[in-house]
């Protein structure tokens, strides 16, 4: 029997745990496989963290899966994550509808393929009642693309100047309607946002980790969620007990 399943929880849990997933094609290089081998293992160990975020009672998961920059790489490279996207949509969905996950995407959902927009606007329907843990997929993904088309659709919609403040730039954001990150965790050991969450991240606190992403798996979380529960949130105040006023 697995001990380490009996550990105790930190008592501070994340509500919103955001994740850099990085790493894949070290791991790969360094087993000697091919970069696209160390995708589908990031993959696998997605499924792993997914079920450990339900277990530690993490209420929302981002993951950056890829951004608006990794476009910049091989195209051969770029097919295999749209292939490998459409497999785990194909192969996983069912089982993550089974076990109460419901399904977001933030990014530009325009600039992919037809058939695989269409599987993603169909796992989001499908799932958009689901309670248990709300996964935000960040594909196609930056921080700035998201501002920008924000700040379009504003316009679009006719805002006035007078009304613009935090509170309705954040629901013209991806994830409008999801508390800001608690908490952002970035694997393989690179300490830079890399066009990430760059609003809702102002005061998330930062984990980084030299493991690569395929090998960062429940007991590593766990890690990064004690840190976590041990770190003091400010928000500009003094140190000490939260007060108002
Ligand atoms: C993260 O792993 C996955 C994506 C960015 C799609 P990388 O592919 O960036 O792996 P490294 O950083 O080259 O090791
Ligand atoms: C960030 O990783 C994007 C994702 C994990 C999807 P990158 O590997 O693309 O980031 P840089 O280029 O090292 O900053
Ligand atoms: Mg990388």
């Amino acid at each position: 029997m697995d001990n380490s399943r009996n550990s105790k929880l930190p008592e501070k849990i994340p509500t919103h745990v955001a994740i850099i997933m990085d790493g894949n094609g070290r791991w790969a290089r360094a087993r000697g496989l091919p970069r696209h081998a160390g995708h589908r293992a990031g993959v696998d160990n997605l499924r792993r963290v997914i079920e450990a975020c339900t277990e530690f009672g993490v209420k929302y998961l981002t993951v950056y899966a890829f951004s608006t920059e990794n476009w910049r790489r091989p195209p051969a490279e770029v097919r295999s994550l749209m292939n490998i996207l459409e497999d785990v949509i194909d192969r996983e969905l069912q089982e993550l509808h089974r076990n109460g996950v419901q399904l977001r995407h933030l990014g530009r959902l325009e600039g992919l393929r037809p058939m695989l927009q269409r599987k993603v606007r169909h796992a989001i329907e499908l799932t958009k009642d689901n309670q248990r843990l709300v996964l935000n997929i960040a594909w196609n993904y930056g921080g700035r693309d998201e501002i920008v088309h924000a700040i379009r659709r504003m316009l679009e919609d006719g805002v006035r100047p007078e009304d613009v403040d935090e509170t309705l730039v954040s629901s013209y954001l991806y994830t409008a309607g999801c508390p800001d990150p608690d908490l952002i965790i970035r694997t393989s050991g690179e300490m830079r946002v890399s066009n990430f969450l760059i609003w809702q991240g102002a005061y998330a606190e930062f984990y980084v980790t030299p493991t690569y992403w395929p090998d960062f798996g429940r007991e590593e979380l766990l890690e990064a969620l004690y840190d976590y529960a041990r770190r003091e949130r400010r928000f500009g105040r003094v140190p000490g007990p939260l007060t108002t006023g």
